[in-house]
């Protein structure tokens, strides 16, 4: 087990994802703890994680986490769907500080939404495999219908800014097409990306589908696990620091799509 020491004060809140999706995550932390120092690393290099094995993701989710770790975090928020879904326990077990995964606040919100019971998940090709969803929904109530489907062609319109034409309406409503038949009255946004398409997946659903993004669900648990003697003593506003593995150049003009001109420079890692 990793011992991270300093947990206190000024220290950070390490943020990682496989690119740039988890800047939804440090959006909604950010505007949840503004005094708060956050790092966010990005895996850019070896983005998507949502076509890889459980077995390379867990390996890359290890070192993101190592690499924050080593900057004395006080707390690591895996804002990745992918990496959540695969690697939580294992870095849980590696480290001695709070491990927040986006799966399980999903899970949460989603039950507390559904009046029918009937609640979708849409998410990458590993994260719908891995069942972590499905896991986490039954464990909170195992009388639930529930219907899953990966969808690996959303992350790269995303990445591409296509949110809201013709190209999204129909790649939406192809893949959502059997959830909107099977009746679901929730659908959990299960990839960092997705809400980003929010109002294409709404209009397509209709108002009646409450739509669910980890990344606000996420941020409320970050809140409660941080307890009052590790809340920053400053009164802000916090730091915002960001680390990429491939262009910081091809990060920032993404990110500006995500979070409007938040970030304004990045750090490339050499490893
Ligand atoms: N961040 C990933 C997730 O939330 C989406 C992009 C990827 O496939 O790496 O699952």
């Amino acid at each position: 087990m990793i011992r991270v020491n300093d947990v206190s004060g000024d220290v950070a809140i390490g943020i990682f994802d496989s690119g740039i999706g988890g800047l939804t995550v440090y959006q909604q932390i950010a505007a949840l703890l503004p005094a708060e120092n956050l790092i966010y690393l990005g895996d850019t290099a070896r983005c998507p994680y949502g076509t890889k094995s459980h077995d390379v993701v867990t390996q890359y989710a290890c070192e993101n986490s190592d690499f924050l770790a080593e900057r004395n975090i006080k707390m690591l928020v895996v804002a990745c769907n992918t990496a959540s879904a695969v690697a939580l326990m294992a870095l849980q077990e590696r480290y001695t500080i709070p491990v927040i995964g986006v799966i399980r606040p999903g899970a949460l919100a989603a039950v507390r939404s559904s009046q029918n019971r009937k609640i979708g998940v849409i998410g990458t090709e590993a994260t719908i495999a891995s069942g972590a969803y499905t896991k986490a929904l039954r464990a909170l109530d195992p009388s639930l219908e529930i219907y899953t489907r990966a969808c690996p062609l959303l992350v790269p319109l995303v990445e591409e800014g296509w949110v809201e034409n013709d190209v999204a309406r129909s790649t939406v409503a192809t893949y959502l097409s059997s959830l909107k038949q099977s009746g679901i009255d929730t659908l959990i946004l299960g990839c960092t990306h997705y809400p980003l398409l929010k109002k294409t997946i709404a209009v397509y659903l209709g108002d009646h589908v409450e739509l669910i993004d980890s990344a606000e669900e996420t941020a409320k648990v970050v809140v409660e696990t941080l307890s009052d003697n590790h809340r920053t003593q400053s009164n802000g506003p916090g730091r915002g620091s960001f680390f990429v593995t491939d262009s910081p150049d091809q990060f920032i003009k993404v990110g500006a799509r995500f979070l409007g001109d938040v970030v304004e420079s990045a750090v490339r890692l050499e490893r």
